[in-house]
C-alpha cells in the first residue's frame, strides 16, 4: 500500500488512548504502519509500541512520561486527552489546557523539520475571538505552574473551565503555529461536532440533549470517534504539509451552516452553558 499519509514508521505520541477519540486515533495510526506511544491516566488495552500511565493534571508525571520514550525523534503528537465540564474546574483547565501545553513543551524538543501537533478543541470554546488579549495574558504565562498560579487568580474568568480551557487550545494553536513554522514544525487543531464516546453522556447531563442535538446539525447524527481520528491524522499527515495554525472544524458543516443561517441556533442560545 502506498504511504501518501506518510506514517510509516513514524514515531508519534497520542494521549487520551483509553478512550474515545484519542483511542479511535492510535488504532488508526498504528494501522497506517506508525510506531505510536500512548499517554492516558487510565489503562489501555490497545497494542502499541509503548504505553506509559500519565497524569496530565501533574507536571512530574508528564516530564517522566516524555523521558521514557527517549532521545529518538518525535514525529507526531495527538493531544486527544480531556475532561469535561463536570470535573472540578482548576482540573478541567490542568487536563484541556496547562497539561497538554506542558507536554507539548516538553516533547518540542524531540521535534524537527517536517513533525506535526494536533489537538482537539471545541466549538465551546468559540468565545475566544471576544477576548484574544486574556487569552494572550494566560497562554503566554511561562510554564504549567505560572498558568495554575494565574487560573486560581482568575476564577471568574475560568469559570467552569471547560469553554475557557478550549479557547485557549485554540488561541494558542494560531499563537505557536507563526513560530513553530521557522523549525518546520505545524501545529493545528480541531473543533469536533458532537461525537459519540464516553464523554458524551457528560454533554448531556451538563448542557440538556437538545442543545447538544442542535450542534449536530446539519449532519443531523453525531460524529464517530473514527471520524474525528480522520481529522487529527489529516492534520498531522505529509499531506497536509502547508496546513499550519488552523482550527479545523471536523463537524459535518455546522460552523458553514451557522455562518450562513441553515443551522438553527435558537435551541443552543436558550441556554448559556458550553455545548461539546
Ligand atoms: N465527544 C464530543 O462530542 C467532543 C466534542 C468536542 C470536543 N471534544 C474533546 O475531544 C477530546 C476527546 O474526548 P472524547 O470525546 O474522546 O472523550 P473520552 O472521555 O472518551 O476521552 C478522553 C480521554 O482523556 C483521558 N484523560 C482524562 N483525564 C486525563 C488525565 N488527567 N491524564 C491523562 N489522560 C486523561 C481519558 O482517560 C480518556 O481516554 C477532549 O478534549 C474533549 O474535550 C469532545
Amino acid at each position: 500500500m502506498s504511504d501518501y499519509l506518510g506514517y510509516k514508521g513514524k514515531r508519534v505520541v497520542v494521549t487520551g488512548v483509553f478512550s474515545g477519540m484519542g483511542e479511535a486515533t492510535a488504532r488508526i495510526l498504528t494501522e497506517l504502519g506508525a510506531e505510536v506511544h500512548g499517554f492516558d491516566y487510565k489503562d489501555s488495552n490497545l497494542s502499541l509500541a509503548s504505553f506509559t500511565k500519565v497524569d496530565l493534571r501533574d507536571p512530574a508525571s508528564i516530564e517522566a512520561g516524555v523521558a521514557g520514550l527517549g532521545n529518538g525523534r518525535i514525529d507526531g503528537l495527538f493531544n486527544c486527552a480531556g475532561l469535561p465540564q463536570s470535573f472540578p474546574a482548576l482540573d478541567v483547565m490542568k487536563v484541556n489546557f496547562l497539561g497538554t501545553r506542558h507536554l507539548t513543551e516538553t516533547i518540542l524538543p524531540l521535534m524537527g523539520e517536517g513533525s506535526a501537533i494536533a489537538s482537539i478543541a471545541s466549538t465551546g470554546g468559540l468565545g475566544w475571538s471576544r477576548r484574544i488579549p486574556t487569552n494572550m495574558e494566560f497562554i503566554t504565562t511561562k510554564g504549567f505552574q505560572a498558568g495554575l498560579d494565574w487560573c486560581e487568580a482568575n476564577p471568574e474568568t475560568i469559570d467552569s473551565g471547560y469553554a475557557f480551557s478550549k479557547e485557549n487550545v485554540i488561541v494558542w494553536t494560531q499563537f505557536l503555529g507563526a513560530h513553530l513554522i521557522k523549525k518546520g514544525i505545524r501545529i493545528n487543531c480541531t473543533l469536533p461536532s458532537p461525537t459519540q464516546t464516553p464523554m458524551m453522556a457528560e454533554f448531556h447531563a451538563a448542557s440538556g440533549k437538545d442543545v447538544v442535538d442542535a450542534a449536530a446539525e446539519p449532519m443531523g447524527r453525531y460524529s464517530t470517534p473514527e471520524e474525528q481520528a480522520g481529522g487529527l491524522v489529516l492534520l498531522n499527515s505529509a499531506l497536509a504539509s502547508i496546513i499550519n495554525g488552523v482550527v479545523l472544524p471536523v463537524d459535518g458543516g455546522f460552523m458553514g451552516g451557522v455562518a450562513t443561517g441553515q443551522v438553527d441556533l435558537s435551541k443552543m442560545m436558550k441556554r448559556a452553558a458550553p455545548t461539546a
